[in-house]
């Protein structure tokens, strides 16, 4: 039956050369069009959505019309359902104010000096008041902090996913960071090594947070336990976990992790990441003005 097939398909393509012009047409809908809707410069993607998406493709029969249909279904479709399953055993994650859920009261002057601290660099942010008030809330000891590490320096160079604005300067939130500590090293990483530098008590290394290795390869450069580490990087889901997982094996008794810039869409991911945090850790979904920040603490 096999040999069968493939003779037909033999036959089928020798005919179709003979009629060059449709052999071509067919040649070039399969291989030059995905080619160019991969160019960075076309604003739309052809793909198979069935091998792009395996994860999310049916085991089912079917046309590819019909399984392709499936596949973006599951796609949209599968976290909802899972928070739906999530909120029979938890009550669901609502986003929060950070005054709501941390007491601020005495942390204005805190808050006040945090603020400057970025500004002085022309962080942004020091634009930001939930970040500002959080970062206070959490460095509310700040002269027990010891060592902090923020992924993501703020490139500005247009070729790096994430980058900043032509005429940020890398490095204005460590810089923030370590003003406001007085005790602390503060380590800086980026997938883009152009920008890395060092300063007084500020160090940068490469880090590329989809890559786990690197996050390895890091370990050995920083201190054994850390009192922060904040994700500011790529801002994808799977970056984000890498970062989540790393840092709540670094932090330290007290410690925190938080990952910043959640998008709008994205947010319902992380009202289920937050039942995976395990005993012993507490997070908060926070507002963060038009996104959303994941805040967790190392309780015991
Ligand atoms: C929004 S900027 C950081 C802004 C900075 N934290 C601040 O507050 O000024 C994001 C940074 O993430 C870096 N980045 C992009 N992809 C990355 C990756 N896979 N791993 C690590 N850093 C990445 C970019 O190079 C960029 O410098």
């Amino acid at each position: 039956m096999k040999t069968f097939s493939k003779y037909l398909n033999y036959k089928l393509k020798s005919k179709l050369k003979e009629c060059s012009l449709i052999y071509k047409a067919l040649r070039f809908v399969r291989y030059e069009i995905p080619k160019f809707s991969r160019s960075p410069y076309i604003p739309f993607s052809i793909i198979n959505v069935i091998k792009t998406f395996p994860l999310y493709s049916p085991a089912s029969a079917g046309s590819y019309g019909i399984l392709s249909k499936l596949t973006i279904q599951s796609i949209n479709e599968t976290v909802p359902a899972l928070i739906k399953l999530t909120s029979l055993s938890h009550n669901p994650h609502r986003l929060r104010k950070v005054e709501d859920v941390f007491d601020l009261s005495n942390l204005e002057e805190q808050i006040d000096l945090l603020r400057k601290c970025f500004l002085k660099w022309n962080c942004l942010k020091g634009h930001n008041q939930n970040q500002v008030q959080l970062y206070a809330y959490i460095m509310k000891n700040r002269y027990s902090f010891t060592s902090i590490i923020e992924i993501g320096l703020g490139t500005n160079h247009s070729d790096t996913p994430s980058h900043m604005p032509s005429d940020n300067v890398p490095g204005s939130s460590q810089r923030g960071f370590r003003d406001f500590l007085p005790n602390a090293h503060v380590f800086g990483c980026d997938i883009d090594k152009r920008i890395l530098f060092d300063d007084i008590r500020l160090s940068s290394f490469y880090l590329d947070q989809t890559e786990y290795s690197t996050f390895e390869a890091l370990d050995c450069k920083i201190p054994r336990e850390i009192d922060l580490l904040i994700d500011d990087g790529l801002h994808t889901p799977n970056a984000n976990i890498l970062s989540l997982f790393y840092g709540l094996k670094k932090i330290k008794v007290g410690g925190w992790v938080v990952i910043e810039d959640i998008g709008p869409n994205s947010i319902e991911l992380w009202r289920i990441i937050i039942h995976l945090i395990p005993a012993g850790f507490k997070g908060e979904l926070l507002d963060q003005g038009g996104g959303a920040m994941f805040a967790v603490q190392r309780i015991h």
